[in-house]
């Protein structure tokens, strides 16, 4: 298995292009699934994920190309409905088909996806969804039967909290739905946006992005369209958290501030500096880290997914900062390694107590999962000596060519 080993204490100084989303790409990628005509993505990062999602969907009978450096282009006709528990269970996104299924077929058969180190994310919100829209849903030996003899019809389906992928789920769902369908509590993170942006362009009809009401007028069939990724703004989010932690300056190509939300507002208040230029975040820090209390909540609240990579900031930050996951029931796996660097945290239930510490030491770690695992490169980057993180496996499903953009900004850094 692959590791990474860092020699830190060296400000990283330089720039790094984003890349486009993983949580943009995976939806999209499913909406390959809504219509035989050909589906061509934009901006697409060369990831783990999106590897397993293309298998997925190749099994379904989508094939799916890069037919250029940065270009997937998806075509072809379903040909088998069931989602198997090998393909799902390495990743839980592959939920996402069950709606394209449903909505083109009237039949799906997907593995449930089970839990994973952060949780045992159910997807009954998912399943109450489809239900509301007349599929009749059955469960057995693990996986969802899930059909819908006289096809889907529009329904006002009120969510009992924000959800990201039964969001996308009932989006893809309801676009080829019959009537209109009316999603109340609905996510907002931008990755719906570009969802609903891709849809309308293949001939949906939705309205209400950016806010918590959609409104999705199923149409009688979909085509194609070409569609650009909006970047990548955990990715973002991430790299300027490396930026700050390492004392550097680096510009975030193509990133954008609107997408960062309370992260931004966060980064600010704990001493970080950062400048929105036409090319994307200028991000450094010329003064000391001071701590700050941070608690995830869905957009425009503070990212689940920046939550690990902050505490690291936090780790090394004058005073104390309360950090508390409010999405995930376990997502603080990271915090045992980081104490194994001299971090002084406590968790309590939901939340932890960071008191920051003039310096980390470097130390063989290991990763759990996707963010965590970057959590322990940030702190590699600026603890003193060396750090070796293991099972990076984890860093590959979502982050493209890490070794690269930090050594090209000065970073001693390498896969070994
Ligand atoms: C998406 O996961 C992201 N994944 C996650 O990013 C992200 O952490 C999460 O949204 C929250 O922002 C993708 O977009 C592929 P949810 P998702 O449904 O859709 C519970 C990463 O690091 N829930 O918004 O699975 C659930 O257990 C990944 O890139 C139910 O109880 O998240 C969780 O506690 C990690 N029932 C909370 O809601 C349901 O039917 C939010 O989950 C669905 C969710």
């Amino acid at each position: 298995m692959d590791r990474i080993r860092i020699a830190g204490g060296r400000p990283l100084e330089g720039s790094i292009a984003i890349s486009g989303a993983k949580n943009a790409a995976l939806p999209l990628m499913a909406a390959g699934l809504l219509t035989d005509d050909r589906l061509i993505l934009d901006n697409v990062a060369d990831l783990a994920d999106l590897r397993t999602m293309a298998e997925l969907l190749a099994q379904h009978g989508i094939a799916v190309e890069r037919t250029l450096p940065r270009r997937l282009s998806l075509g072809g006709a379903i040909t088998n409905t069931e989602a198997p528990y090998d393909i799902v269970r390495k990743m839980r996104a592959s939920i996402l088909v069950l709606g394209p299924l449903l909505a083109r077929t009237r039949e799906a058969r997907v593995s449930l996806p089970g839990g994973c180190a952060i949780g045992t994310r159910p997807v009954d919100l998912h399943l109450t969804g489809l239900e509301a829209m007349g599929a009749e849903i059955k469960l057995d030996s693990g996986y969802i039967h899930a059909t819908a003899k006289r096809g889907l019809r529009g329904a006002k389906i009120t969510f009992p909290f924000v959800s990201v992928g039964a969001t996308e789920n009932l989006m893809l769902a309801a676009s080829l739905a019959d009537g209109e369908t009316v999603l109340i509590n609905a996510a907002r993170e931008p990755e719906i946006g570009d969802l609903a942006e891709c849809l309308n362009a293949m001939g949906s009809n939705i309205t209400g992005m950016g806010t918590d009401r959609l409104t999705i007028i199923g149409a009688r069939r979909l085509h194609g369209a070409q569609h650009e990724i909006i970047p990548d703004r955990i990715e973002a989010g991430t790299y300027a958290c490396a930026a700050a932690i390492t004392g550097g300056e680096v510009l975030l190509r193509g990133a954008r501030s609107a997408d960062l939300g309370a992260v931004m507002a966060c980064l600010l208040q704990a001493g970080v500096d950062i400048n929105e230029t036409v090319e994307g975040l200028s991000v450094s820090r010329r003064n000391g880290l001071h701590g700050t209390d941070v608690m995830t909540e869905p957009f425009p609240g503070f990212a689940t997914d920046m939550q690990a990579q902050f505490m690291t900031l936090m780790a090394v930050a004058e005073g104390a900062s309360m950090i508390t996951e409010s999405i995930f029931e376990n997502r603080f796996m990271h915090v045992p390694e980081l104490s194994r660097m001299g971090a002084r945290i406590n968790v309590h239930g939901a939340s932890a107590i960071v008191r920051g510490v003039p310096v980390l030491s470097g130390a063989p770690v290991m990763a759990t999962d996707l963010r965590a695992s970057f959590s322990l490169v940030l702190a590699g980057l600026a603890a003193k000596g060396e750090t070796i993180v293991s099972r990076v496996y984890h860093l590959d499903r979502g982050y493209e060519h890490v070794e690269q953009k930090l050594a090209a900004c000065g970073a001693a850094i390498e896969r070994i």
